[in-house]
């Protein structure tokens, strides 16, 4: 295996960086250089992929890769045979994931060595946000898990494409498509409540900077992704959409400082 990795990772509530770290430790303990690169980041670069084995971790949404994901794979130079691993979290349904990356990556040039459906605590608040003891014990199960992923890379083990299968996965890939289209009809969906305090913690916070305070007021822009991270981390719980999330419990796995993506 080559000596150097360069790890991609976009997250919104912590699980896919607590991920990418757990991964990146596991490399370093083997003697590797492991680059943690945050795909938010302006300062991010595409570094010289072909002399390193590239991954990235990714949360699912609506069965498919965050745009932003896509965006930055679109962008990343063509290779002639660089390998890379994919590593998708989520709270029990992957879809088209992690396909839709090999794919567009494979078009590129790049080799897939191995992917990886790695389950975490839901942060999808519109659906159900496991109670406190079962976030613990997925998150463990996470771990346990891209642990594993890494002994797998590390040995050069056979390719596994992780994703699902039969007539769920077609519905899924579907899904996945509508998903991107409807992301600016989504953001206006957000609206905060009675209990904001116009605060702004919510516009600092943002990975993508697609919230702007007006005159105090949180207002959501169409470039937002929904990775969920201020309707969850608001510390009011002020931030509602689909008429579905009031009162219902938030998730934050890391702590977020004002201006971290
Ligand atoms: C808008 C949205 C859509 C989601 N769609 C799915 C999905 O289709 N399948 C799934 O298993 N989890 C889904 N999730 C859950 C996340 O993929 C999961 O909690 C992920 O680990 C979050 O990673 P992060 O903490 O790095 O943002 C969705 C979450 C959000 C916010
Ligand atoms: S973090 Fe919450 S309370 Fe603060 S401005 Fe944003 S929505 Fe309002
Ligand atoms: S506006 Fe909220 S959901 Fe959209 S990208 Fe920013 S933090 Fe994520």
């Amino acid at each position: 295996m080559k000596k150097q990795i360069i790890l991609y990772y976009f997250t919104g509530t912590g699980n896919s960086l607590r991920i990418a770290q757990v991964m990146q430790s596991m490399f370093q303990k083997e003697g590797l250089k492991v680059s943690l690169l945050n795909i938010a980041e302006e300062k991010t670069l595409l570094l010289d992929l072909n002399h390193a084995i590239v991954g990235f971790c990714y949360p699912v949404y609506s069965f498919g890769m965050p745009r932003i994901v896509k965006n930055f794979m679109e962008k990343m130079p063509k290779a002639s045979g660089t390998e890379v691993f994919l590593g998708a979290t989520n709270g029990g349904g992957i879809g088209s994931a992690v396909i839709q990356g090999w794919k567009l990556l494979e078009k590129k040039g790049y080799v897939l060595l191995d992917s990886e459906s790695i389950e975490m605590p839901n942060n999808y608040v519109v659906g159900r946000i496991p109670e406190e003891e079962e976030c613990r014990k997925q998150v463990r199960a996470g771990e346990a898990k891209a642990e594993a992923f890494v002994q797998r890379l590390l040995a050069g083990g056979t390719k596994h494409i992780a994703k699902t299968g039969g007539l769920k996965g077609l519905l899924m890939a579907a899904a996945s498509r509508g998903f991107t289209r409807y992301l600016p009809s989504m953001a206006k969906k957000f609206h905060t409540d009675e209990n904001c305090n116009e605060c702004g913690y919510c516009e600092t916070i943002c990975p993508t900077k697609s919230i702007i305070l007006m005159e105090g007021e949180p207002k959501w822009l169409d470039t937002c992704e929904q990775c969920f991270r201020c309707i969850n981390y608001c510390p009011r719980e002020s931030i509602q959409t689909y008429g579905k999330t009031k009162g219902k419990r938030r998730y934050k796995l890391l702590p977020f400082q004002e201006g971290q993506k």
